[in-house]
């Protein structure tokens, strides 16, 4: 069988007479070819002297790791002269960054997570990047750009995707015509398509939370949860599984390939935060790949692509995956509020 790579799965997109522009495919590939220079670094460890936090924080008041802020690095370089963006935003970045003067200007705004799952950096577990495309409102290119123009709603991405740097590194793909993936491959450093119309069973038996937070969540949550832990004798009348592995990447390419549902819902630790995770590069991305795929995404109460975001490092409830399992969680919370 002949391999198909990235690029000729974007011409033959450009060419089926599908609205993406050549700056889009542009953007797409430099974000490929970023996350491949990500999965080199994250690969060397130790050997690279690369493991190990710094001494400063993000915005949100986190520790940044080395390959934090390294990515961080790589995914602005390899994004800045191509011509094809406004600006970009992240999370390790406190305010939008422009693209400077001396390069062109085109119409996409890229946001991006650069390294997802920090945690599991030193501990040689699966790691992984986000990222999210929207266009300029106006669709004026050069023009003067600052965060209002970042503030739309998921439903206005025009590509979402992610990478995974685990036993293979994978990269995670949709421009609005369903989800398709493609895998390293290291000894030509080509992207080569291996999954194609990804689909998330509507149903499942395996459900992903941080159970340490159990005492902290809302009643809906609760009810939830307690319904698949009584198994084959309670109200669901199955035996679920449990997997955490406290990288959202991971986690969530988990349930893209064999169902699942997905939840770092709001919880009474931080009361006034809505959330964990970020809206705009985390949630946002992941859900419209999830939409794609046939699953569904909400913060128990509204579908996260609908959620008007009003500041850039907005956080947001998760709960995402398979289709049937989603539903019958804002269910619970439509319930609870009668
Ligand atoms: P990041 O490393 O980009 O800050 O994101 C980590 C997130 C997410 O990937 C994961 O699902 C979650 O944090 C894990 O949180 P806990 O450690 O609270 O389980
Ligand atoms: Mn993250
Ligand atoms: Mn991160």
């Amino acid at each position: 069988m002949k391999r198909k790579t990235l690029t000729q799965y974007l011409v033959e997109q450009q060419r089926s007479g599908q609205s993406m522009k050549p700056e889009l495919r542009l953007l797409i590939e430099t974000v490929a070819r970023a996350c491949k220079t990500i999965s080199h670094a994250v690969s060397k460890g130790a050997l690279g002297g690369l493991l190990g936090a710094l001494e400063t924080e993000n915005v949100q008041g986190e520790v940044q790791k080395k390959l934090d802020v390294i990515s961080n690095e790589v995914l602005l370089e390899a994004n800045e002269w191509g011509g094809h963006l406004a600006a970009m935003a992240s999370e390790e970045m406190e305010t939008i960054h422009l693209i400077p003067n001396r390069y062109p200007k085109g119409e996409f705004l890229l946001l991006f997570d650069p390294l997802d799952g920090s945690s599991n950096i030193d501990v040689n577990v699966s790691i992984g990047t986000i990222f999210s495309v929207l266009q300029m409102p106006n669709g004026v290119e050069g023009a003067d750009v600052t965060e209002n123009e970042f503030l739309q709603p998921g439903r206005a991405q025009v590509a979402a995707g992610y990478a995974v740097y685990g036993p293979q590194t994978v990269l995670m793909l949709t421009i609005g015509q369903g989800v398709v993936g493609f895998t390293l491959d290291r000894e030509t450093g080509s992207w080569i398509l291996t999954a194609e119309d990804i689909t998330i069973p509507a149903d499942t038996k395996e459900f992903s939370i941080n159970m340490s937070n159990m005492r902290h969540w809302a009643p809906p949550v609760r009810r939830y949860i307690d319904e698949c832990l009584a198994g084959k004798t309670g109200p669901r009348g199955k035996d679920f599984n449990m997997r955490w592995i406290a990288s959202m990447v991971a986690d969530v390419h988990r349930l893209i390939t064999r169902g699942g549902i997905f939840m770092y819902p709001w919880d009474s630790r931080e009361p006034n935060k809505p959330g964990k995770l970020r809206l705009m590069y985390e949630a946002n991305p992941m859900s419209m790949l999830i939409e794609q795929a046939g699953g569904a995404a909400t913060d128990g109460n509204q579908r996260i692509l609908d959620i008007q975001p009003t500041t850039l490092h907005q956080r947001v409830g998760v709960v995402l995956g398979s289709k049937n399992e989603v539903e019958r969680v804002t269910q619970y919370h439509q319930e609870a509020q009668t």
